[in-house]
C-alpha cells in the first residue's frame, strides 16, 4: 500500500539571502521525499517563508518599502533559489496569507475556549525614541559578569555569561543608541505548564531520535513554563482577535503555516486536507528541522496541534549545524556562502552529493571541508560513478553497433546489487544519507575492479568481436543504469541525462532488474567534469564583504 506521506522544511525567515546552512536542509529534505517518492509513495513536500516579526519591520523601514513588498520580492528570490538546487517543493508559501491568518486565529480561539490563555503584566525593555518593544538581540551593553563592552541583551560572547537583558551595565538600543527604560505591558501566555503527561507520551510514540528525546524529558522534568506568544504594536504579524495592537508572536503562527502552504496546495479540497490533519489520519507527517528549533516543534506545535483536535507529527527529524572548514560560517572569512553565490560557480549537484556524504539521523554538526569537497567529488562522481559509462560505453558505441551483449542475471556484480539494495533502501529511510553513499560507492569500485582485471581494452586489440570485451563493457553499463538508480534522489539531473545516454526512460527503483541484454545504448557525451580549485577560491572571493 503506498503511504501517504507530508513533509517540511523548516521556514526560512524573509529577511535574509538563503544560504548553504539553509540549503543543506531542504537538499536533506528533498533526498528523502525523491526516495520516498521513487518507493511509491504519495509525498506531498511543502514550505514556505517565515514572514512575521520586528526584524521584518524594521528591514523594510531601512530599505524604505513596505513590509508586504519586501516579503514578496524575498520569497520570489527564495524560491528560486531553491529551484536551482533542485529542491523539488511541490508549494513555497508565505505566512502572510489568508490561509495562515485563518489557521492562527481558528488554534488561538479553540485555546482561549478552554481556558489555556493566561494573561500577565510583563516588564520590558522599551525604546522610547523608536516607540518599540526590544527583543534581547536588539539591546547591546557591557557585560554585568566580565565587563566585556558591546554585548547583547541575553549573553556574553567573550564570557559565555547568560543573563537578563536589564542587568547589563549602560545598556542601549541598537536601533536609536539611547538607553531603553522599563516598561510594563498586558502579555497573552499559551499555559504549556499543562501539557507534561501528553508530551511524555507522545515522545513516547518515538516521534524524533533518543538523544534528543533524552534533551526533551530533561526539559519536562524542569516543568514547562507558560509560553508567552503575543507582541505589542508596532510589529509585523497577524493582529489577535479582538484586541487591537495586541499581535500573535511570530513564532505562533509560524508552524502554523506548514497546515497554511499545504491547504493553500490543495486548494479547495478540503476532504483531502482533512485527510491529513484529523486527529484520527492514517496519513504520516515529518518536519526537518535545525537543531536550534527542537523545542517549537517538538513541545509548543504538539501541544498546539492537540488542543485544536489537529494530528501530532509523526517524527521531527533535526540535523545538526553547517560549519565549513570546521568553523562557524563567517563573512568576514567569506565563507557565509549565499546559494545563488554557488551557484554562479558550480554544479548543485555537487554540493548534494557531499551532502549526501556527510548527512546522518544525528544532530552533530556537519562540516563542509572545502578540500574534502573538490577531492570527493572528482574522485567519487567523475572518478568512480561517471568513469564507468565512459570507459565502457566508448568500445560499445565503436566495436558493437552500440549494442549490449546478452547478460548473465546471476552475473556475480548483480548479485552484488541486489544485496546492496535492500541496505541502501533502509538507508535512505532512516536518512543515514552518509551510509547509503559508502555503499552505492562502494559498489561503483567493484565494477571499476572488474572492467579493470578483465581489460577489455587489451581484448579488443586481440580480436575486435571479443566476445569478452562486450560483455565485460556491457556489465559495466547494466552497473552503472543501477547505480544510477540509486544516486537518482540525490544527483536529478544526471539522472535525467543519464537515461537519455542509456536510452531508457522513467527509470525507477523496480527497474534495478531490469535486463539490457541486446539494448542499444545512444553515444556517449560527459555528464559532468571535474571541479577545479580556482571554482572553490571564486566562491570564497563573491563571499567576502
Ligand atoms: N523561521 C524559523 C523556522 C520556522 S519553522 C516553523 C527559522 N528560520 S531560519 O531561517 O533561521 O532557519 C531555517 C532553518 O535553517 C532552520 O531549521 C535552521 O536550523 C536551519 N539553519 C539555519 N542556519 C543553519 C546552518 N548554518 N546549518 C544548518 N542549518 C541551519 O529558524
Ligand atoms: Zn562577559
Amino acid at each position: 500500500m503506498p503511504r501517504k506521506i507530508f513533509v517540511t522544511s523548516a521556514l526560512p525567515n524573509a529577511n535574509g539571502p538563503i544560504h548553504l546552512g539553509h540549503m543543506l536542509e531542504h537538499i536533506q529534505t528533498d533526498i528523502w521525499v525523491r526516495f520516498q517518492r521513487m518507493r511509491g509513495h504519495e509525498v506531498i513536500y511543502t514550505c514556505a517563508d517565515d514572514t512575521h516579526g520586528t526584524a521584518t519591520m524594521l528591514k523594510a523601514e531601512e530599505e524604505d518599502t513596505t513590509p508586504e513588498e519586501l516579503i514578496e520580492r524575498v520569497r520570489v528570490e527564495h524560491q528560486l533559489d531553491f529551484e536551482n538546487f533542485l529542491v523539488n517543493h511541490d508549494n513555497y508559501y508565505s505566512t502572510h496569507s489568508q490561509e495562515n491568518q485563518y489557521y492562527s486565529e481558528l488554534i488561538y480561539t479553540k485555546l482561549k475556549e478552554k481556558g489555556l490563555i493566561i494573561k500577565k503584566d510583563v516588564e520590558q525593555l522599551f525604546d522610547k525614541h523608536k516607540g518599540l518593544f526590544l527583543a534581547d538581540r536588539f539591546i547591546k551593553g557591557t557585560c554585568p559578569k566580565c565587563h566585556a563592552e558591546d554585548q547583547y541583551g541575553d549573553n556574553c560572547q567573550v564570557c559565555g555569561a547568560t543573563y537578563d537583558a536589564t542587568e547589563l551595565v549602560n545598556s542601549r538600543s541598537v536601533y536609536s543608541g539611547e538607553p531603553p527604560e522599563l516598561k510594563k505591558s498586558e502579555h497573552f501566555f499559551f499555559d504549556l505548564a499543562q501539557f507534561g503527561e501528553f508530551l511524555k507520551d507522545w515522545l513516547g510514540q518515538n516521534p524524533v531520535r533518543s538523544e534528543v528525546a533524552n534533551k526533551l524529558r530533561e526539559w519536562l522534568e524542569d516543568g514547562l513554563r507558560p509560553w508567552d506568544i503575543s507582541r505589542d504594536a508596532p510589529y509585523f504579524g497577524f493582529e489577535i482577535p479582538n484586541y487591537p495592537n495586541k499581535y500573535f508572536y511570530v513564532w505562533l503562527d509560524a508552524p502554523i503555516g506548514y497546515l497554511a502552504s499545504h491547504k493553500n496546495f490543495l486548494s479547495e479540497d478540503t476532504e483531502e486536507f482533512s485527510k491529513y490533519w484529523n486527529e484520527d489520519t492514517t496519513t504520516e507527517l515529518y518536519h526537518f528541522i535545525g537543531k536550534d528549533i527542537i523545542y517549537f516543534h517538538a513541545l509548543f506545535f504538539p501541544a498546539l496541534l492537540l488542543k485544536a483536535n489537529f494530528r501530532q507529527p509523526t517524527g521531527v527529524f533535526a540535523h545538526g549545524f553547517l560549519t565549513i572548514d570546521g568553523e562557524k560560517m563567517s563573512k568576514s572569512k567569506g565563507t557565509f556562502i549565499l546559494a545563488d553565490t554557488y551557484l554562479k560557480h558550480l554544479d548543485p549537484q555537487f554540493i548534494r552529493y557531499y551532502f549526501s556524504t556527510k548527512l546522518t539521523e544525528g544532530i552533530e554538526d556537519i562540516d563542509l571541508n572545502l578540500e574534502d569537497f573538490i577531492q570527493k567529488t572528482n574522485s567519487d562522481l567523475v572518478g568512480k560513478y561517471i568513469n564507468l559509462a565512459s570507459r565502457s560505453s566508448n568500445f560499445i558505441t565503436k566495436y558493437f553497433n552500440g549494442t549490449l551483449s546478452e547478460i548473465d542475471e546471476n552475473h556475480e556484480l548483480l548479485q552484488l546489487s541486489r544485496k546492496a539494495a535492500e541496505k541502501i533502501f533502509i538507508h535512505y529511510e532512516n536518512r543515514e544519507f552518509s551510509k547509503a553513499t559508502k555503499e552505492i560507492m562502494l559498489l561503483a569500485d567493484k565494477t571499476n575492479q572488474y572492467f579493470d582485471n578483465n581489460k577489455p581494452w587489451e581484448e579488443i586489440k586481440k580480436d575486435n568481436n571479443s566476445l569478452l570485451a562486450h560483455e565485460v563493457c556491457s556489465v559495466t553499463l547494466l552497473m552503472f543504469k543501477n547505480i544510477s538508480i540509486f544516486l537518482s534522489p540525490i544527483l536529478p539531473n544526471i539522472f535525467k541525462e543519464s537515461q537519455g545516454f542509456l536510452n531508457l526512460k522513467n527509470l525507477s527503483w523496480a527497474d534495478l532488474d531490469l535486463d539490457l541484454s541486446g539494448h542499444t545504448i545512444n553515444e556517449y557525451s560527459p555528464l559532468i567534469t571535474r571541479i577545479e580549485k580556482e571554482s572553490i577560491s571564486r566562491i570564497i572571493e563573491d563571499s567576502k564583504e
